[in-house]
């Protein structure tokens, strides 16, 4: 089953001539189709250099519009149009331009993780992959409005103290789950594991750890470190593409419960079917992607820090 209709979107792939994008917590079948699989700079990155006239974009809708936005000349189509991110939706346009009002001194660096509404907003995006060069790169700028995941603001303001942060009350529903009793409870059954984290995790649980890492980052450190044994604070669907990357190593979830159901709602099926009839479109006005794609642009000239 799952073979046929492999090589039925294999088929209309060729045929409209799209590209297969995948984020590392999407489902397993759903990655194996990947031509490309990666963390949200990685995609994004991709989405820019691309060749294709059609974008298949498997991951939640600000990743998507992102593409949309960078690549304007190609159809960028979700499997799941529904798919969301509900730190994306913990912020307004409304209240980000009030506080833009109280400090008019400040740059605002969105990450990735928001409308394009809010990046239009925004001086430059980042996303977990280059938070802390980002705001680096702001050489001349002392305070940041850091929107909308105050526990990525907070990690990255550990780390550029030279910089006062004004932090968005945002989070991951998540990572939030992953608390530092998890991450205890793991170790005290795998004493040798080393500790890598996502730095929506909050700080608490980043204090436990060795590594803080985008999703990307975790598989070059998984690749890269002589650890045999990893506990992996992030999203579940991490395990897989660690474990089939590194079958010698062995990969522990620092909790089970810590799933996004957004991230779950694409499967094959949807996939076959956005190909058959490429209707469920990502669509940015023209007004907001020109001001998005300044912001976005930049972080890409930036690059990655893990
Ligand atoms: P990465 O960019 O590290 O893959 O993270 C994306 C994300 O949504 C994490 O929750
Ligand atoms: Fe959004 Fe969290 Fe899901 Fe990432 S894991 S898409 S931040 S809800």
């Amino acid at each position: 089953m799952a073979e046929l209709l492999v090589n039925k979107i294999k088929r209309l792939k060729k045929e409209h001539n799209a590209v297969i994008l995948v984020h590392n917590y999407q489902i397993g079948e759903v990655q194996d189709i990947a031509d490309y699989l990666g963390d949200s700079l990685g995609l994004s990155i991709q989405a820019s250099k691309t060749k294709a006239d059609v974008i298949v974009f498997c991951g939640v809708r600000f990743m998507a519009e992102t593409a949309a936005i960078i690549s304007p000349n190609k159809k960028v189509i979700m499997p799941e149009i529904k798919a969301g991110c509900p730190m994306a939706d913990m912020i307004t346009v409304e209240k980000l331009r009030n506080l833009k009002l109280q400090n008019p001194k400040a740059k605002v660096v969105c990450y990735v993780n928001s409308s394009a509404e809010i990046k239009a907003e925004s001086d430059v995006c980042c996303t977990s992959a280059n938070a802390v060069k980002v705001c680096q790169s702001l050489r001349d700028t002392r305070e940041i409005i850091f929107v909308p995941d105050k526990y990525l603001g907070h990690y990255a303001s550990t780390k550029v103290p030279d910089k006062k942060f004004i932090l968005w009350e945002g989070f991951c529903p998540t990572h939030a789950m992953i608390l530092p009793e998890h991450i205890k409870e793991v170790k005290k059954l795998h004493p040798k594991a080393k500790v890598m984290v996502h730095p929506e995790c909050t700080p608490e649980t980043i204090a436990l750890a060795d590594e803080v890492l985008s999703t990307g980052g975790m598989l070059k450190y998984a690749k890269e470190s002589d650890a045999k044994e990893i506990i992996v604070g992030t999203e579940i669907g991490m395990i897989y593409p660690l474990q089939k990357e590194n079958p010698d190593k062995q990969f522990y979830a620092a909790s089970d419960r810590a799933i996004c159901p957004n991230m779950k709602l694409t499967n094959l099926e949807k996939v076959l079917w956005s190909l058959q009839d490429l209707k469920t479109e990502v669509k940015v006005p023209q007004d907001i992607a020109k001001k998005a794609k300044i912001a976005i642009e930049k972080m890409l000239e930036i690059g990655r820090q893990d």
